[in-house]
Order: C-alpha cells, then structure tokens, then sequence
C-alpha cells in the first residue's frame, strides 16, 4: 500500500492554504513552497493574497469561505488548472470580538464567527471533496485550537480553561467534531485537527509564540500521515484531547 502524501511517482504535493495572506496560514504557505510542493495561497482579498504570495512563492487564489461562489469558483480553477488536490489546509478563521463580555453575546456573534470557522470549514470540504478525491492519498488538516479542548475547558491547570470564550471555543470544538465525522465516513481521505497552540499574529494581538513554531503542527500534519492519523488532533508536541 502506498503511504498517505507519499506519491509513487515522487512529485510534488498540491497544496491549498485557506485564509493564507498573513499570520499562521502565509508561514505554512512558505514552509511548503519551501520543501518544494506546489502550492496555493488563498485569500479572500485578491491583491493581499497576490502580495503573499509573491513573497512565499505560492500560486494565489482568491477565496472567501463565507462566499459559495468564491468557494466554487476556487475549486474549478483548480480542477481546471490541476484536476486534483492532495491536501487540503482549512485554516482560514476569525476570533470575533474578544473583549465581548460573555453575557453579550449574541445570535449574530455567534453566526459572524461560526460562518468563518465552522461552516466556512464544511464549505471548503464540501467544494473540493471531488478534487480530493482524484489525489492518490488525500489529506484534510483543519486548524483548530487547543481552546477547542472540552478537557482542557475544564482542566483548572490548563491556561485553555482560563479563557471565557462563548463563540470563538465552541466554533473550534465544533472543528473537532467536523474532523472526527469526516474521518469516519471518508475513509481514503487523512482528516485530522491540529493545534498551533498560542502564536504571535494579528488574531491574537501579537500573542504567543514565533510564528514558524506556530505552524509545525500544521505543516507536520499536512506531511507526515505517522504523526497525524486519520481523526487525530495534535498540536507540536504529539496528541492532545479532545
Ligand atoms: N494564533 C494563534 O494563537 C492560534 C491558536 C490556535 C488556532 N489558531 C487558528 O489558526 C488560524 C489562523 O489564525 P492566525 O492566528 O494566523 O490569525 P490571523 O493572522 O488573524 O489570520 C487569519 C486569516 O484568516 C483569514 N480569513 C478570515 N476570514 C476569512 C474568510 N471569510 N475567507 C477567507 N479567509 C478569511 C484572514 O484574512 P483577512 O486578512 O482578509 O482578514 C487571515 O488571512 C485560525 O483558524 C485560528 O483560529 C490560531
């Protein structure tokens, strides 16, 4: 049997990164680029996803995963341009306003937040299934976040726990539960969720961790199938719970 990411004829992986014009998302972009696959930098604004990729030397593609037809048209311009995609990067996500106090928050929070991360996720899955599934050895990686963790949540040791956070925790533990039904029913396809753990970019004000520590969960998963099985949720340092 051929190994997951391992092509039999040795070539480049075909690579698409959500939400990919800065932070965690443009650092896997250049790390890929940089162990020579072919990939594409999405972003839903045309000009900035032009300008990281230029400087990842990434292919850029405009993609909003909010939008159906911005998802579509991404998805046949690779189909067209391509016919396939070995692997799938969901990374694309929003925090929502985190100084909401947690009273305040509402419906429209909850479905600003969740129309990025977890139906924009089912969004991205769903249009690009057919492509996946023309690869030899697929791969979905969905970037979720430790924050996502019902054990964590309730582990008064963990700093996960420390955080209130309504819409932004639960729009990642609904990630979760998207990988885990994925991989069950897709079984030639590698679904899993990783964890950057806290890193230093815009979404967390320049919190956290260098941004290339960040993204070895993330580029790891998307690599190496031993250490990201199907229906796995790892960060850097191996497995974490759910
Ligand atoms: N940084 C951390 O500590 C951390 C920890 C755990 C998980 N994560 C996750 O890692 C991922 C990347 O986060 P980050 O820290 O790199 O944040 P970031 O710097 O704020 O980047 C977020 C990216 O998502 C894009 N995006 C937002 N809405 C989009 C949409 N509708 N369509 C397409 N792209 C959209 C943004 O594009 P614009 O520039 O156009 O807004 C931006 O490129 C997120 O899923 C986040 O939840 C981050």
């Amino acid at each position: 049997m051929t190994p997951l990411n391992q092509h039999p004829a040795g070539r480049p992986l075909v690579i698409l990164v959500t939400g990919a014009n800065k932070g965690l998302g443009r650092e896997t972009v250049r790390q890929l680029v940089a162990a020579g696959h072919r990939v594409f930098l999405a972003a839903r604004d045309e000009q900035r996803g032009r300008v990281a990729a230029g400087e990842t030397g990434a292919q850029p593609i405009v993609l909003d995963v909010t939008s159906d037809s911005s998802v579509d048209a991404a998805a046949q311009l690779i189909a067209h341009d391509v016919g396939h995609l070995d692997v799938l990067i969901n990374n694309a996500g929003s925090t929502g306003d985190l100084t909401r106090e947690t009273a305040d928050v509402d419906g429209s929070d909850m479905l600003a937040v969740y129309d990025t991360n977890v139906f924009g996720t089912v969004r991205v899955i769903h249009a690009f299934l057919p492509l996946l599934s023309m690869a030899a050895a697929p791969t979905i990686v969905n970037v979720s976040s430790g924050m996502g963790s019902l054990t964590w949540a309730t582990d008064p040791t963990k700093v996960e726990a420390s955080w209130p956070s309504v819409v932004y925790a639960s729009s990642k533990t609904a990630i979760n539960m998207i990988t885990v039904q994925y991989a069950k029913v897709l079984p030639n396809i590698r679904v899993l969720a990783v964890d950057p753990g806290l890193t230093a970019t815009d979404g967390t004000g320049g919190m956290g961790k260098p941004i290339e520590e960040g993204v070895v969960a993330i580029v790891r998963a998307a690599l190496d199938p031993a250490a990201a099985p199907t229906g796995s949720y790892t960060n850097a340092d191996g497995p974490i719970p759910w």
